[in-house]
């Protein structure tokens, strides 16, 4: 049937090519646009996509060196593009006001100052998101910085993003969107870079895998085989400070995690799974890694990646409870700090170059992933506990589960201006579940 697992090789994004190139400057031109996509063998799936691909082309930047994209509106609708994790003026941010009217362009600059990170674009219409981001708008933009160069971390074809996103089709191939307020989207077939549960072939060496879950609202327990180690060196803002051995990795929308498998412990001939565990069945093959002949090894697992970085004394504590409230006339919404999203209300005003103490709390009995725009922050308790090392590193998005509570600090180093804070999945996002922030001088 035409939802076996491991019947394709998985598709790697195109890379996006500039338009105009300098030691300062890279300049890409991109046509937000419908397209056809091959996902299920034998079928065209219609999507929407950055150059009508899904995924979108990846932008591979560079610390230190400036990028503008021009991206031309080529559909009936107004979009937004958004640079997840991307530190970016916020004229720049794809606020959900800033839209780009069908038929229309929008010049985006992104300066490219923060650390090397696992970063994405990804449309953020206002109130729409559910419906783009599972159309198909979704890319990963990598910014790599020259002074990382001494870790010889696995490169080239030995570094692979893999976007995980969650489908459900029609009969005829096209995606089948069932709206649910509550949880969010899930779907019933599991895609990495737009192929449904994909192999791929591994030489015996190390591999930088960069996992990303695109989805709407579907959280992954990674495992890989019968709990193999991975080796997790980033997260969401970058390199952790010392690389930290996995075998189960949870993944809520938005969060991104760096790993380096060592295929040397499997021998030639071997077909290694990755699995989603405690999914559905259908949900539970993510894609298959076949060990092949290898060329000699050249990477190596550093020790030591980053330094900690020192951050100031926390200026502001604030709380936010996350709610499913009930509306005069019957109907719910979820919403942050008891309020719903409108352009005029600003639900604080942290200064720039101070941290501060921001509690999550969830009053419901669903997950939140909570996303900062603009800025990174640390965690700093997980329900009263310290965060696994993983969660140690710079994050800009964390998973506050049910009737939990969870502490962070974000850190308001670059710009100033409007920002928005919101859950990632994003059926709760469209629907009220935004605040925004102004952050001052
Ligand atoms: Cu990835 Cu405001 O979103
Ligand atoms: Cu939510």
């Amino acid at each position: 049937g035409p939802f076996e697992p491991f019947q394709r090789d998985v598709p790697i994004p195109a890379v996006a090519r500039p338009v105009r190139s300098s030691k300062k400057l890279e300049e890409y031109v991109m046509d937000m646009q419908p397209g056809m996509a091959e996902i299920l063998p034998g079928y065209e799936t219609p999507i929407l996509g950055y150059n009508g691909s899904f995924p979108g082309p990846t932008v591979r930047a560079r610390r230190g060196r400036e990028v503008q994209i021009l991206q031309r509106n080529r559909t009936n609708r107004s979009l937004n593009v958004h640079l997840h994790g991307g530190v970016t003026m916020p004229q720049y941010d794809g606020h959900p006001h800033d839209a780009i009217p069908a038929g229309e362009e929008r010049l985006y600059k992104y300066p490219n100052v923060a650390h090397s990170s696992t970063l994405w674009y990804h449309d953020h219409a206002h109130g729409e998101t559910a419906q783009t981001l599972f159309a198909g708008l979704a890319a990963f933009y990598l910014l790599d910085d020259p002074d990382d160069n001494h870790l010889d971390l696995p490169q080239g074809d030995f570094d692979v993003p893999l976007m995980i996103t969650d489908r459900s089709f029609n009969k005829d191939g096209s995606f089948r969107y069932r709206l649910d307020l509550d949880r969010g989207f899930r779907g019933d077939t599991i895609l990495v870079n737009g192929a449904v549960a994909p192999r791929m072939k591994v030489e015996r060496r190390l591999y930088r895998l960069r996992f990303l879950n695109a989805s709407n609202a579907r959280a992954y327990n990674l495992v890989l085989g019968n709990d193999r180690d991975m080796i997790q060196i980033g997260s969401d803002g970058g390199l952790l400070p010392a690389p930290v051995k996995r075998k189960i990795i949870p993944m809520e929308p938005a969060e991104r995690v760096d790993v380096i498998v060592d295929f040397r412990q499997f021998g030639v001939g071997s077909k290694v799974i990755l699995h989603n565990q405690g999914g559905e069945p259908s949900t539970s093959a993510v894609m298959r890694f076949d060990v092949v002949r290898g060329t000699a090894e050249e990477a190596r697992i550093p020790k030591l990646m980053r330094e900690d970085d020192e951050l100031p004394e926390p200026n502001a504590e604030r709380s936010w409870p996350l709610t499913f409230q009930g509306l005069a006339g019957g109907a719910s919404v979820w919403q942050i700090g008891g309020g719903g999203f409108s352009e005029m209300r600003i639900d604080c005003r942290p200064r720039q170059g101070s941290t501060e103490l921001w509690t999550w709390r969830n009053l419901s009995n669903r997950t939140h992933p909570m996303h900062i725009h603009g800025y990174h922050f640390k965690i700093v308790s997980m329900n009263g506990k310290t965060p696994h090392p993983a969660d140690q590193g710079w994050k800009d998005t964390v998973a506050v589960y049910p009737n939990e509570t969870v502490v962070v600090m974000p850190y308001f180093d670059y710009f100033p201006g409007r920002y928005v804070f919101h859950c990632h999945a994003a059926e709760h996002g469209d629907m009220s579940m935004m605040g925004q922030m102004e952050v001052v001088a």
